[in-house]
């Protein structure tokens, strides 16, 4: 599969986004860096690893009408988005004996709504082209429940069945749809988890996996191998089993 030409990155500003990021710059790639924050837009645009081939688009993705304008503003001014990377996203613990419907609404509002408004702005553009690849970021934590990502976890596990649901219409007009399902990575967001993370991953490797994952032909990409497919086989098990196994691995 040839390397795409122009690509759109939400939740660029840092961790695994920004890495993918810079990855595909370096391979060539025109890419369009989104997040909220401005500034670290502007400094990942101005790395010199970057080659001046990323762009700062800066949007928040729970802003369904702002994300449009900006997936307009990047195929005026770049061309048509050959790969949408949806990755922008958030994680609050949650503890359920301090239950909080607050912590629901904010993640559902990015992870889910946020991806949503993302397909929203590029789908009708690809199905009108019958052409274009979108990479939708969820998590092994959407395999089954996790210590703490009450919230979270069921915000990827919605995530992986959209991404499924979607394939079998997209499919037939020549439109990619991945689903990209990474287990623990170093970055800002695994910083918060308050538990023991198997198999935890350098950022830098992760991106590299992705980037490899989206060149190939299948649908899921995971990685770390070995930790992915653990987790699905747990996810496998009767819930007797699952329950203490979980809690063992994460020493929760
Ligand atoms: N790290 C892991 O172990 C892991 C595992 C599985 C899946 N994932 C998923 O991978 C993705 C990236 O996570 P990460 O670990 O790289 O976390 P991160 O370093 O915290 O990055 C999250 C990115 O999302 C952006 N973002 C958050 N809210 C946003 C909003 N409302 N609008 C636009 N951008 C927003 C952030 O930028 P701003 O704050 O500037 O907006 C940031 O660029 C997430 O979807 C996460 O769930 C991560």
């Amino acid at each position: 599969m040839s390397p795409p030409g122009r690509v759109w990155i939400t939740g660029a500003s840092s961790g695994i986004g920004r890495a993918v990021a810079l990855r595909y710059a370096r391979d060539g790639a025109a890419v369009a860096a989104s997040a909220r924050s401005a500034a670290a837009l502007a400094t990942l645009a101005a790395e010199p690893a970057a080659g001046a081939r990323i762009r700062p688009y800066p949007v928040d993705v729970a802003d369904r009408s702002a994300v449009r304008a900006t997936a307009a503003r990047i195929e005026a001014e770049l061309g048509p988005i050959e790969l949408a990377v949806l990755n922008a996203g958030s994680h609050e613990p949650v503890d359920a004996r301090r239950f909080d419907a607050a912590v629901f609404d904010r993640l559902f509002g990015v992870n889910l709504g946020g991806t949503v408004n993302g397909l929203d702005a590029v789908l009708p553009r690809m199905v009108e082209r019958r052409a274009g690849h979108v990479a939708i970021v969820a998590s092994v934590a959407g395999y089954g429940g996790l210590p703490t990502a009450a919230a979270y976890g069921a915000t990827k596990a919605a995530l992986i069945n959209l991404a499924e649901a979607l394939k079998f219409d997209l499919d037939p007009v020549g439109v990619r749809i991945s689903l990209v399902n990474p287990g623990f990575v170093r970055t800002p967001l695994t910083d918060r988890n308050p538990f023991h993370m198997p198999a935890l991953m350098e950022v830098d490797d992760a991106a590299d996996a992705l980037v490899r994952g989206l060149a190939g032909g299948g649908f899921e990409v995971s990685f770390p191998h070995r930790f992915t497919w653990a987790m699905k086989l747990i996810n496998l098990l009767p819930y007797r089993l699952y329950f203490p196994l979980v809690k063992r691995i994460t020493r929760a």
